[in-house]
């Protein structure tokens, strides 16, 4: 369908910049429309390329604020919603649960009830409002083999997962009750560039590079399962225009690492980069107090979406890795502004403020 008008929204985080530069870049003929709050982990700058293009708009709002997602929606006769914006640090969610709760659950109701009342009076044809979620809401795995599959019971432990989990369900709820048109896909761990350096591998990148400890929560045993951000935008794309309205689709690489042995590949791979010898920063390892209700370990089963639309991850994980790496090393000016909070200024700057 040509001439769309697509909201997507947390676009200038780590993932939605991906999502909106690929929209933007493959699609001339719809109208992408970037709504974020900017909040500590929304950053402007992932988005210099692609700001000045025609057929996007940046739109500074909270999806918590009804009237303004209404007005929009309405406004600019919007009829794709694709929605990421969220707090995602479960480090965070531990400490301020109640964030948690206001974006990711009281947000994206926020974000369905004006999208349904805008569209239940221009029809539901040709509408869509496809959710973003994450496999944190299946729980934890043992170390068995299991794979968490599409009909996996939802059984979220961090405050991050329950906030995740509720909203999944109340997107469900907008289709089962109202005949929205939704669709709700649930991936794994993401990495590569412009993820803001609080989670694991930007982190680590940067302590390397500045030879700071690492901290390891526990033993390092966790698993988690890894993707990298260019194939989860890519899998978006598909989704949003081949799936199967109210079906949830798994997104992942089948790409466990133990933190530990994954830490190595990151500790080695600077190290070769930068020209230093091999086994230099392995001290750098420092085991801390383990994070409470720390998820033992997170698999994806993604073959539905290989089976259904064909979609499989394009890097192998040893040549993603290297590649963020290399990002994470010749940025270091991103890097910087984000850690100091001058990326906020970014925004003040471009709007003239
Ligand atoms: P992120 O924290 O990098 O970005 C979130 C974005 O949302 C930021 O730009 C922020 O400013 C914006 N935002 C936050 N609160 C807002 C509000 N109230 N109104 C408007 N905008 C707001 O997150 P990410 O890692 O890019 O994750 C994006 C989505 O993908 C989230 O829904 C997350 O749950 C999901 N997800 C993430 C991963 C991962 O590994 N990062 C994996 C699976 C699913
Ligand atoms: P993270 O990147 O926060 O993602 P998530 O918790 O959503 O999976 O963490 C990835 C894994 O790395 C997780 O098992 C926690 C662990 N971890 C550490 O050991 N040390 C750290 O400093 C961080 C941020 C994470």
């Amino acid at each position: 369908m040509a001439n769309r008008t697509i909201i997507i929204t947390g676009g200038a985080g780590f993932i939605g910049s991906h999502v909106v530069r690929l929209f933007v870049n493959k699609y001339p003929d719809y109208r992408i429309i970037n709504v974020d709050k900017l909040t500590y982990a929304g950053n402007l700058e992932n988005l210099k390329d692609i700001e000045n293009r025609p057929n996007y708009r940046f739109v500074k709002a909270d999806i918590c604020d009804f009237d303004a997602m209404l007005a929009l929606i309405k406004d600019e006769k919007v009829d794709g919603i694709i929605h990421l914006a969220a707090e995602s640090h479960v480090d965070r969610s531990i400490k301020d649960p109640f964030t948690f709760a206001r974006t990711n659950v009281l947000g994206t109701l926020s974000l369905l009830q004006a999208a349904r009342t805008c569209w239940e009076e221009s029809g539901w044809e040709g509408k869509r409002f496809y959710h973003i979620s994450t496999d944190e809401v299946y729980g934890a795995l043992q170390f068995d083999g299991k794979l968490f599959r599409e009909e996996t019971k939802y059984d979220p432990h961090s405050p991050y997962s329950a906030s995740k989990a509720s909203s999944d369900h109340f997107v469900r709820a907008f289709h089962d009750t109202y005949g929205m048109p939704t669709i709700v896909t649930n991936c794994s761990n993401n990495y590569g560039p412009y993820q803001f350096p609080e989670k694991l591998i930007p982190l680590f990148i940067n302590n390397i590079r500045y030879r700071k400890p690492l901290p390891v929560y526990g033993k390092g045993e966790n698993v988690r399962d890894w993707l990298y951000v260019e194939d989860h935008a890519r899998a978006i794309d598909l989704i949003f225009h081949k799936g199967k309205i109210a079906e949830t689709y798994n997104i992942g690489g089948f790409n466990e690492w133990k933190n530990i042995d994954l830490i190595k590949v990151l500790i080695k791979t600077v190290d070769k980069v930068l020209g230093r010898p091999e086994g230099a920063d392995d001290d750098l390892i420092t085991f801390v107090q383990d994070r409470a209700g720390h998820d033992l370990r997170y698999a994806i089963d993604s073959s539905k979406l290989k089976s259904e639309l064909g979609w499989e991850p394009s890097l192998q994980f040893e040549e993603g890795i290297e590649k963020t790496v290399r990002w994470y090393l010749d940025n270091q000016e991103w890097l910087d502004n984000v850690t100091s909070g001058d990326y906020q200024n970014y925004y003040k700057s471009m709007y003239k403020l």
